[in-house]
């Protein structure tokens, strides 16, 4: 169906001819856009999902912001920096894919302010030493670009091709952090065991970024029936171990989880069970930073308050003087 037949089909039909156009491009694999009808539940689920993505970027800035001017040369400072970026520009993204579905951005700005919107867990642990910028680059980033590939063909197109660019992007992070572990497990003895230490903190929160088991995970179903979603939390995190493991050994570390062991039936590594516990603690603001984050985003907002003003004083005037012109 063209864009054109679609529209045609979209504008002025009720919901049941919404309804059965959706379904149709659901069950074609198809893409949704935002001028098509779609049913509430599909908007709700995706700016639930889109925004917390957003907020998670915006959040994930602070751990590794802190470690800019601490950054041990001049190269490691702007290799940081431009990460840094790249993850405010994530959320930007994100933030204008969501708005397309009918929510501003400041709404969902001031639900994370408010604590009624969640963000990922693992930005509630702290960066404590160099070597846990190198584990959070290739570890977090690393389940990040794992979980977000087959986001790029999610149902909703202005999310899929928002999580294109992301994707690339998050390739260059994983890749930053993975040398950082390199040349520490390369150097002294006391490097190498603060690379090992780092991962040691990262490995069990870096796999729970895959969301609780399957078995716990009561809206998965319906995402992967929308397309959103394409695999189960669980098939995600096994991919992820999969793809460590031997990243690991190339780094001449290792994972301290005594399961940790290939299996031979089933193709894959198992591994240790996750502290869900701890899981829902983070989750519910009980993490070991999650109290200092949302200061720190709700101050920076405060700070930023002049700029907004500017931007929307400005886009008055220039607005003003546009419709001057044309009148
Ligand atoms: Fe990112
Ligand atoms: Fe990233």
């Amino acid at each position: 169906m063209t864009t054109a037949e679609r529209s045609l089909t979209s504008v002025g039909e009720d919901d049941a001819a919404g309804q059965k156009l959706f379904e149709e491009l659901i069950a074609a694999d198809s893409r949704i856009e935002p001028t098509d009808w779609m049913p509430a539940a599909y908007r709700k689920t995706l700016v639930r999902q889109v925004s917390q993505h957003a907020h998670s970027e915006i959040i994930g800035m602070q751990p590794e912001a802190n470690w800019i001017t601490r950054a041990p040369s001049l190269k490691r400072k702007s290799i940081l920096m431009a990460k840094v970026q790249d993850e405010a520009g994530h959320g930007l993204y994100l933030y204008s894919a969501a708005e397309t579905l009918g929510t501003s951005r400041d709404e969902m700005v001031q639900q994370l302010l408010d604590g009624t919107a969640k963000y990922s867990s693992i930005f509630n642990y702290p960066a404590r030493t160099w070597a846990d910028i190198g584990a959070i680059g290739w570890l977090v980033d690393g389940a990040a670009i794992v979980n977000q590939v087959p986001l790029c063909r999610a149902s909703y197109a202005p999310y899929g091709r928002a999580m294109v660019r992301i994707c690339k992007e998050e390739s260059f992070h994983q890749r930053q952090g993975w040398e950082i572990l390199y040349e520490l497990a390369h150097g002294t003895e006391a490097q190498k065991q603060m690379a090992q230490e780092a991962i040691n903190r990262f490995y069990g929160p870096a796999l729970q970024m895959f969301g609780p088991p399957d078995t716990d995970s009561p809206n998965s179903q319906q995402s992967m029936e929308w397309n959103i979603k394409r695999f189960s939390n669980d098939d995600l995190r096994q991919r992820f171990v999969d793809m460590i493991v031997p990243q690991a050994e190339a780094l001449g570390l290792h994972f301290e989880d005594p399961d940790l062991k290939w299996n031979e039936e089933r193709g894959h590594y198992d591994f240790g069970e996750l502290d869900w516990d701890e899981f829902k603690q983070v989750i519910k603001g009980e993490g070991p930073c999650s109290v200092q984050r949302m200061q720190r985003r709700r101050q920076a907002h405060e700070d930023g308050a002049w700029v907004r003003e500017a931007a929307a004083e400005f886009a008055k005037k220039y607005h003003g003087a546009e419709s001057a012109l044309s009148a």
